[in-house]
């Protein structure tokens, strides 16, 4: 999400008449954009606002711009700890940053902090496509939250959670299409509650709009419970020139079997699922506030795996909630070893002021016992990683290039439907830019395997790609 702003921010400065710049040096504004779901963010922001201040002595107009989840939270403590910066914009109101920006210049410093979420045209502008990869594009289709986990920071800073309006979506997505984006990642913190709040919405009110609701559902009784997440994802899938289909988070207490359904017989929707744990341990999960217990989330997954075919799993687990004892761990690592992960995001919990969790100091878990639980989780996920990575040796996987690999340049790297990253040799009739370019999809033939990464041997080009892309022109 927090990735997402920044390119939202980026985007939005570039069609105003900015342009990108790899050095602050010499760049006129630096936007820092900051997330706050764990500790740390402070930390370093201040350590790069202090660096900043050495160039704004220098230069008078150059502009800092703190933005995203701690300038929501920490929104005056900023400008009184680094009085050198000249906007401050919470999460609610990004769109807004070329425009405070100018204003900065006749006001002075700025601070803007919407507090309640807010439903406009202008929050939710297309991006468009994502700077790094031109094919792609990640669609916000609901912002907020209304859980309430007890380490999480998020409902503080994001509001209370709203589904965009169906036909919106659709607008957006057939738009992106039309710019040769051929893969669309839907975002929400909560994303398979999508359309929740829309139809409740619509039988308070008795108004069952087309555009909110979707053209397909607008009978009062279908409206009563549709469009669910599963619907958005199969309209998705079925506009013209999308052929990759991925979202991320759904809560494991929300999943629905329509979910999976529409997961499970579209092709375009890709075969992987981001399923948060978090932890294995019913007493920890009922701490957490998260609404499953272990046993639950393995049948929901055991419900995932039978219905898709070849589906990749990945997951978030926290380790070290307050209260966390040797016994909830060692669940934690069964339940993660019983559910054979492709992978896995692991955190140490970090205490986040505001929330239930971070008041439990008396609970709090000592760093080197939290440090050897995490070492032995790594193992664990590793383990089945690998072993998953392993068995698709052999295998002919389509995948969507990124671009040369990061490593080695005479490699080129890109991702599987299972959205595994795979790096591979070009053979020598491959070597032609036009035909490999970045967004083309190709065949892969997997040859090793390790836990984060799978190695293969380019067979052939499948499409290429179909967005527009910048011509080098060489100055005489
Ligand atoms: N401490 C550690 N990890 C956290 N996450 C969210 N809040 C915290 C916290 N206070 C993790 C969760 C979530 C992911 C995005 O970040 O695992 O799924
Ligand atoms: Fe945070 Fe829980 Fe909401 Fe996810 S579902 S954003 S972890 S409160």
């Amino acid at each position: 999400m927090n990735e997402h702003d920044s390119e939202r921010i980026s985007n939005l400065l570039i069609r105003d008449g900015y342009v990108s710049s790899d050095n602050a040096l010499t760049a006129d504004v630096v936007v820092l954009n900051t997330c706050c779901i764990r500790e740390n963010a402070d930390t370093k922001l201040y350590g790069n606002l202090g660096h900043l201040k050495a160039i704004k002595d220098e230069r008078e107009d150059f502009k800092i711009v703190v933005a995203g989840c701690l300038a929501q939270k920490d929104r005056d403590l900023i400008r009184k700890r680094a009085p050198w910066v000249d906007l401050v914009v919470g999460t609610h109101n990004v769109s807004r940053v070329a425009t405070l920006l100018e204003e900065t210049s006749t006001k002075g410093p700025i601070v803007e902090i919407l507090e309640e979420s807010i439903l406009d045209q202008e929050f939710f502008s297309s991006p468009g496509p994502r700077l790094s990869l031109p094919y792609s594009a990640y669609v916000t289709v609901q912002i907020g939250c209304d859980n309430n986990c007890a380490f999480c920071i998020v409902p503080q800073v994001r509001g209370k959670e709203i589904s965009r309006p169906f036909g919106e979506l659709l607008g957006e997505v057939r738009q992106l299409a039309q710019d040769g984006v051929t893969e669309i990642t839907l975002l929400g913190q909560n994303v398979n509650s999508y359309g929740r709040d829309l139809t409740v919405d619509a039988r308070r009110s008795g108004v069952f709009d087309s555009k909110i609701v979707g053209e397909q559902y607008l009978s009062e009784e279908g409206a009563r419970l549709r469009p669910l997440f599963g619907d958005l994802m199969r309209e998705v899938a079925q506009i013209d020139g999308i052929s990759r289909v991925r979202f991320t988070s759904p809560h494991p207490k929300d999943l629905r079997p329509e979910t999976i359904e529409a997961m499970a017989s579209t092709k375009e929707i890709m075969n992987h699922l981001h399923f948060p744990l978090q932890s294995g341990s019913d007493r920890i999960l009922a701490l957490m506030h998260r609404g499953y217990s272990a046993e639950r989330y393995l049948e929901k997954l055991r419900d995932a795996r039978l219905g898709i075919d070849d589906l990749a799993v990945t997951t978030d687990i926290i380790v070290g909630f307050p209260g966390e004892t040797e016994e909830d761990f060692e669940a934690t690592l069964e339940v993660a070893a019983s559910a054979q992960y492709d992978g896995a995001y692991t955190f140490i919990y970090s205490p986040r002021p505001g929330t239930e969790a971070a008041a439990m100091v008396d609970r709090f878990i000592a760093p080197e016992v939290i440090s050897d639980r995490f070492d032995r989780l790594k193992v664990v996920i590793e383990r089945s990683a690998l072993a998953r990575h392993e068995a698709r040796i052999g295998r002919v996987e389509e995948v969507l290039v990124e671009g040369p690999s990061k490593k080695n340049p005479d490699h080129m790297s890109g991702r599987t439907g299972q959205n595994k990253l795979v790096h591979f040799n070009k053979e020598p009739q491959f070597n032609s830019a036009e035909r490999l370019g970045v967004g083309s999809y190709v065949e892969v033939e997997i040859t090793s395997a390790t836990p984060y990464f799978l190695r293969g041997r380019l067979l052939n080009v499948v499409r290429s790609p179909r967005h527009r892309r910048k011509l080098q022109v060489a100055a005489y």
